[in-house]
């Protein structure tokens, strides 16, 4: 009988452990502790670091759980997946910045069906049951960028794009801005647009393919956060630091040094850690069953060149 009890009662440890059990599991916190998810793109690339930090130091003020989970690389599938085991858990909110819009919609249905409230951040959903977007206005953000490029290739020569997606609607608004921008520089040509599939690796290897191509190239454009220092590495490389310029999102450390060495000319920086931290809150109020007072909030860029670089490093966190 004995021998009975105990094995119910590792059985029910085993049962609880793999989340079975519903309600507001975490990893060392209590059965009831409020828990909010962030589902980045991925967890390998130097933008999310910003990101986290400022869904920690939000979490801390609020007094909440959060939890910042995703694929290991960029991947639309297993984002799902991990999606659909944050909602296993029944936590009080989350926000989603989705590798393909089309692939998360099910699931943001079925969080409105269990009562979670589930938000767009980073990257719009549209169509879909998310209550908000939280983040840049990233057609805006990509004229901003044209004007950036523009002005580094004095106003005209050929530019390669490097794009981390093509699925992430993000990143399309950002192209469609960018070129939308151009139009006002005739003399500037877009001569081709490669997917990098958002890592510093694949950025490299498509701008070192890209270099060796065409010789004539005045400018690499990055429209996610790893392009720009996979260019700028294989423009280093290749000794042409200053000769090809290079121009793109987001402000990452290894951006921010080859900035310094004269291979980045500008840089577009979102505010992912102000972006996190006002995406948690909007979350939480949620949660507390308060009105919505945007359905959009636009978390705005900022040019950065070498010379207001020191004081945008002054600045941070954004
Ligand atoms: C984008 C993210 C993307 C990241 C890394 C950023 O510019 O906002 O959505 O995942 O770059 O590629």
């Amino acid at each position: 009988m004995k021998r009975l009890v105990i094995l119910v009662a590792v059985m029910m440890g085993v049962f609880v452990a793999a989340g079975c059990g519903g309600g507001a599991l975490s990893s060392g916190g209590g059965e009831d502790e409020e828990l909010y998810v962030f589902l980045p793109k991925s967890l390998d690339n130097p933008y999310w670091v910003d990101a986290r930090e400022g869904m920690k130091a939000e979490a801390k003020k609020l007094g909440v759980k959060a939890e910042f989970l995703g694929p290991q690389q960029a991947d639309a599938g297993k984002q799902v997946e991990i999606f659909e085991n944050a909602l296993n858990r029944n936590p009080a909110g989350i926000a989603v910045s989705a590798n393909d819009p089309e692939t998360v919609k099910a699931t943001i249905a079925r969080a409105k069906e269990q009562d979670i409230p589930v938000i767009a951040w980073d990257s719009e959903v549209p169509d879909s049951e998310v209550l908000a977007y939280v983040g840049t206005d990233n057609v805006a953000a990509g004229e901003q960028a044209a004007e950036a490029l523009a002005k580094t290739m004095n106003e005209e020569g050929k530019v390669g794009i490097l794009a981390g997606s093509v699925t992430a609607l993000n990143a399309r608004q950002r192209l469609d801005g960018l070129k939308k921008g151009l139009e006002e520089y005739p003399d500037i040509e877009i001569v081709t647009t490669e997917i990098t599939g958002e890592s510093v690796s694949g950025a490299t290897s498509k701008a070192e393919n890209l270099l060796q191509a065409q010789s004539d190239l005045d400018a690499l454009f990055g429209v996610t956060g790893a392009d720009a220092p996979g260019a700028a590495l294989a423009v280093k490389q290749a000794g042409k630091c200053g000769d090809t310029q290079v121009v793109g999102f987001d402000v990452v450390p290894q951006g921010v040094e080859l900035m310094k060495e004269g291979c980045v000319q500008a840089l577009i920086s979102q505010k992912p850690y102000g972006m996190t931290r006002q995406a948690l809150e909007m979350l939480h109020s949620l949660n507390k069953g308060d009105e919505l007072k945007q359905k959009s909030v636009d978390t705005g860029v900022v040019t950065v060149y070498e010379d207001n670089l020191d004081q945008f490093l002054k600045d941070a966190p954004h």
